[in-house]
């Protein structure tokens, strides 16, 4: 399984990228906005440092919402950097764009996807990666982690290609109830990642070993 991180704070990618374990990036424009990041220029600037940092695939959101300007915002963010994965939301301009880009070998990432139909939809179109938002789904008392299952289902009954990339994960056992299933991607905040080392028998386990360390080094 993949490990993506979930934000546009780069010393937060650079932390995750030094434990190994990272694999990718996924931004969105409330994360970036929430790192101050404004102005298109800034943005793409953004992206690149981001790609800098990590070896690995960097999701790049279009917000054009039609055929066109999708497309064309498509090819400039392919172009800034060869780990960048545009970011389509799932609507039925987007489903012909992630069709188009995908002719053209351009990867992408199809997003806001919050049911099974929409996921079909996604992998026909040939996209790289499908975004389910299971904490989105858990938010209005739906079931993320049962969308996450079906579409597991419905693409291994057809081998569908798309990686099933599990968004909105918020909790290590989102995490954990993903690798389950047999997600091929979570993408989580630097909190959820950490949190998966975290265990008290861990931390009193360890504080015993020191001490009896210390007690036999007197
Ligand atoms: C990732 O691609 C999504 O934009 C992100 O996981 C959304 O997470 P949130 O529901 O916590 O905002």
């Amino acid at each position: 399984m993949k490990f993506f991180i979930d934000t546009a704070n780069l010393k937060e990618i650079q932390e995750a990228y030094a434990l190994g374990i990272l694999d990718g990036v996924t931004t969105n424009p409330t994360l970036m906005a929430k790192e101050g990041i404004t102005g298109n220029n800034n943005i793409l600037k953004h992206y690149v440092d981001i790609c800098n940092i990590v070896d690995g695939d960097v999701s790049a959101e279009v917000m054009g919402l039609d055929f066109k300007s999708m497309v064309s915002e498509a090819e400039v963010l392919a172009e800034l950097h060869q780990n960048i994965v545009v970011k389509i939301p799932m609507t039925l301009e987007g489903i012909k764009a992630i069709k188009y880009l995908t002719e053209k070998e351009i990867k992408t990432n199809c997003t806001l996807v919050f049911s099974a139909g929409q996921a079909i939809l996604a992998a026909k179109a040939g996209a790289t990666y499908v975004s389910p938002f299971v904490g989105r789904l858990d938010d209005i008392s739906s079931d993320g982690l049962a969308l996450i299952a079906q579409i597991r289902m419905i693409y291994d009954n057809y081998g569908f290609e798309t990686q099933i990339l599990a968004a909105s994960i918020r909790t290590p056992m989102h995490i954990i109830s993903c690798a389950e299933i047999g997600s091929d991607v979570i993408t989580a905040p630097l909190a959820a990642l950490t949190a998966l080392a975290k265990h008290p028998l861990t931390d009193s386990g360890l504080a015993q070993f020191i001490q009896d360390f210390e007690k036999g080094n007197k």
